[in-house]
This record gives structure tokens, sequence and C-alpha cells, in this order.
């Protein structure tokens, strides 16, 4: 698919990996300048090498903890000084906390928020600057399925996702003026390493392949009552690539759209 994306300044939050680091690949694939932004250097620098080869001269990898406000403005503004200005900003990194309300502690429900959504307030706040300077100008957000149909042990999740649906549809609002473009993406159930490292543990006991899609599947629908039409899981560059539409130049006319990509479900 060809985006349009020679030249232009990207940075994907929670790129070193799973869904954020197939979106880098489309992008860069497309030639962008791509920022590959998460905590550890070394996998972000791997990244960013990987980035290089696949079509991105100029891609680069920025350590970066997203729950820490003085980390992500010292990121943007590396940003910054070597580009002067940012085309895409797309948000990827989300909580990994699960308990019942009874369960969890006030602590767990602020490292939710804060990894889940002040996250994203903190990335975009850094990044406007940068997107005001561009020709043009995309903001993507990942939120999650699971916020359409609840589990009793994802209520801090989703939480912290349902307001990051909430501030894109706000943000979406805010910057049209600006012809700044907001979107959602709300992933159903991916393969991606975070999700096959989580599975592994109860791989033997319930005798399932943590790579197999359709035992992927099962379990999520078993678990937490989340099925899907096409009776599988999906696969990092299947949403990867949905994201870098949005986020990019061809997309000139969907702003404040939530978009489900979960391989079929029964909620819009
Ligand atoms: N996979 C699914 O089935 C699924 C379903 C619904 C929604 N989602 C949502 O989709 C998004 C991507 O999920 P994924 O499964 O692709 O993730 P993943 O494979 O677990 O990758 C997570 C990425 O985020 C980075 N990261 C984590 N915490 C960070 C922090 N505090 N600061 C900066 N970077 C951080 C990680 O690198 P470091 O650890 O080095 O920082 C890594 O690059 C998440 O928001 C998730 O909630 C996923």
């Amino acid at each position: 698919m060809e985006l349009g994306l020679r030249g232009a300044a990207m940075a994907v939050t929670g790129a070193s990996e799973g869904m954020g680091r197939a979106t880098a690949e489309w992008l860069a694939k497309d030639g962008a300048r791509v920022a590959v932004l998460a905590r550890t250097k070394d996998a972000v620098e791997k990244a960013a090498e990987a980035l290089r080869a696949l079509g991105s001269p100029d891609a680069i990898g920025i350590s970066v903890d997203v729950a820490d406000t003085a980390s992500v403005e010292a990121a943007f503004a590396e940003i910054g000084r070597r580009w002067g200005e940012l085309n895409a900003l797309v948000n990827t990194v989300g909580p990994g906390i699960t308990g019942t309300i009874d369960e969890l502690s006030d602590e767990q429900w602020r490292a939710s928020l804060e990894v889940g959504t002040l996250s994203a307030v903190r990335c975009v706040r850094a990044a406007l600057p940068l997107l005001r300077k561009a020709e043009w100008a995309r903001i993507v957000n990942v939120s999650a399925h699971s916020t359409k149909r609840q589990a009793p042990t994802l209520i801090a999740y989703t939480a912290a996702k349902s307001a990051v649906t909430s501030l894109s549809k706000n943000l979406a609002k805010t910057l049209a003026p600006e012809n700044i473009l907001v979107n959602t993406v709300s992933p159903g159930t991916f393969l991606t390493g975070g999700v096959r490292r989580w599975l592994e543990g109860m791989a033997e006991e319930r005798g399932i392949d943590p790579t197999n899609l359709a035992d992927l599947n099962r379990i999520i629908a078993e678990d937490y009552g989340e099925p899907c039409d096409l009776g599988r899981a999906g696969l990092p560059e299947e949403i990867g690539v949905v994201i870098a539409f949005l986020a990019s130049k061809a997309n000139s006319y969907m702003t404040g759209a939530d978009v489900n990509v979960d391989g079929g479900s029964d909620f819009v």
C-alpha cells in the first residue's frame, strides 16, 4: 500500500515490539522517518536498525518511559532537534494490570491510568508543537475492544482505555480547525510479544499452543467473553496496516473515528 510517506516524520510509542513495531514497519516501508519510542534502550536501537533496512534511512530509537513526564518531554525535544516537526504521533503503550474491583488497590488503579491514559495525554502535549509545524498531521491512539464488552478482571484496564477513546474524540474536535486528524483504533486479540508471554504461563496446564491464533482466540473467548467472527486472533501486521493508514496523509477525511480491528464483533 502506498501511503505517500516519503520523508514524513513519525513517532510511534511502544514500537520496539507488538503492534507498535508492526505499525512502524509499515511506515518505514513507505519511506517515513520513524522514531521508535519504548523504555529498553537496546530494543529501540535494534528496532530502528531494522526499520532503516526496510526503507527508513533516518529511523531512530529513543528510550522513554511514557509514565514519566520529564522523560516524555526529553524524547520529543530530541525529535524536535533532529526533525523540527512531526507528521504523526501513534500512541500504542497500554497497561497490563488485571484484577477485579475487590482486588485492585489505589496504587494499581493509579498505575493503570498512568500508563493507559496519562501516557497518551503527555505524549500528545509534548508532540503538539511539532505536529503544528508540519504541513499535515495525524494522531492515532490505541484503545481496546474490551471497553465495549467488559470483563470483571479488566476493570482498571478498560477504564484507562475508555478514557483514551474519549481523549481522542475530544482532540479530534479540538484540533479539527488546525486540520490535525485524530482517530482511535480498538484492537481485538492479537498475537504480540506481550500476549504470547502472558499465555505461555497457562499454555501447558490448558494444553494450548501460545502461538496458535485459533487457540488464542478460544482462551480469550472463554476467559474474557470476547469471541470473534473469524475464529482466530490477529497478527500484529494486520492491525499495523490500519494504524499506518490512519497516521498517513492518505487518510484525509477520517477524524474522531473509533475503528474496531478485531476479526468481527457484535458491536459498532
Ligand atoms: N495484543 C492484544 O491482543 C491487544 C488487545 C487489545 C488492546 N491492546 C493494546 O494495544 C497496545 C499494544 O499492545 P501490544 O500487545 O502490541 O504490546 P506489546 O507487544 O506488549 O509491546 C509493548 C510495547 O510498549 C513498550 N512499553 C511498555 N511500557 C512502556 C512505558 N512505560 N514507556 C514506554 N514504552 C513502554 C514496550 O517496550 P519496553 O517494555 O521496552 O518499554 C513495547 O515496545 C496496548 O495499548 C494494548 O493494551 C492489545
